[in-house]
């Protein structure tokens, strides 16, 4: 048994990867599973919250009771997280959005020829930053992921983009793995959740978002 704390609350999240598409049998993309996104996804089902779940591509499953929107590039992550956001109250940014992508993409499959081949990178929006800045904008929940200095890099994203939350965890740890050791912090302070299995993370990160939108106090 579960209680429904997230019953009446619609939530927007992005997880896994981005492929930023260099010609229709390449790209560039970062190493997500989705594992971590999906646990959240379902975690905030089963405490009754009504789930839009931003896909990039990934080998898992929708989970039960979740809407999933399924894109390829942070583009079109970026276009179906604007869709889904009316009626939100809550965006949660799991997703490892490439940072940048090819500027053009080649209609062809580009042969191979001698010598090397230069690709032109440009930026991608930050999804999470464009949302957080929105005039009325949900609650936003970030993750950061890290190689060191956790609580150090997480707080600085923390802030520069003005998140109420944001769960920080380290690459070694999360990456790809069925368990991962994550630490929440927020305008309070700093919350360590310990090493457990991804679902089991999900349900007490899914607790403090719900106690943080009732207004109480963490302990
Ligand atoms: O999928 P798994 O294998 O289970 O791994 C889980 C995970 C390690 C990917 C996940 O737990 C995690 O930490 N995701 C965030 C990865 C990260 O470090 O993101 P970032 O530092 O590039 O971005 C910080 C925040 O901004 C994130 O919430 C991200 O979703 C968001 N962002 C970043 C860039 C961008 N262009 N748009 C964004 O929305």
């Amino acid at each position: 048994f579960q209680p429904k704390i997230m019953a009446g609350r619609k939530v927007v999240l992005t997880a896994g990867p981005t492929f930023e598409a260099i010609d229709p049998v390449r790209g560039i993309t970062n190493s997500s599973s989705g594992k971590m996104g999906y646990a959240l996804a379902r975690a905030l089902a089963r405490a009754g919250a009504e789930v839009v779940l931003v896909s990039g591509p990934v080998a898992l499953p929708a989970p039960a009771g979740v809407r999933r929107v399924s894109v390829r590039g942070a583009l079109d992550m970026r276009d179906a997280v604007f869709a889904a956001l009316p009626g939100a109250e809550v965006f949660i940014g799991v997703a490892a959005v490439a940072d940048y992508r090819p500027q053009q993409r080649a209609e062809h499959k580009i042969k191979k020829a001698e010598g090397g081949l230069e690709l032109v990178l440009t930026p991608n929006p930050d999804i999470l930053a464009e949302v957080a800045a929105l005039p009325n904008p949900p609650f936003c929940v970030g993750f950061a992921a890290e190689s060191r200095e956790l609580d150090a890099y997480a707080e600085s994203k923390r802030r520069a983009k003005g998140l109420p939350m944001l769960v920080g965890n380290l690459v070694q740890d999360a990456l790809g793995a069925d368990d991962n050791e994550v630490v929440l912090y927020d305008d309070n302070g700093r919350y360590p959740l310990g090493r457990a299995a991804k679902d089991e993370l999900a349900r007490r990160i899914v607790e403090h978002l719900a106690t943080l939108l009732a207004g109480g106090e963490m302990r």
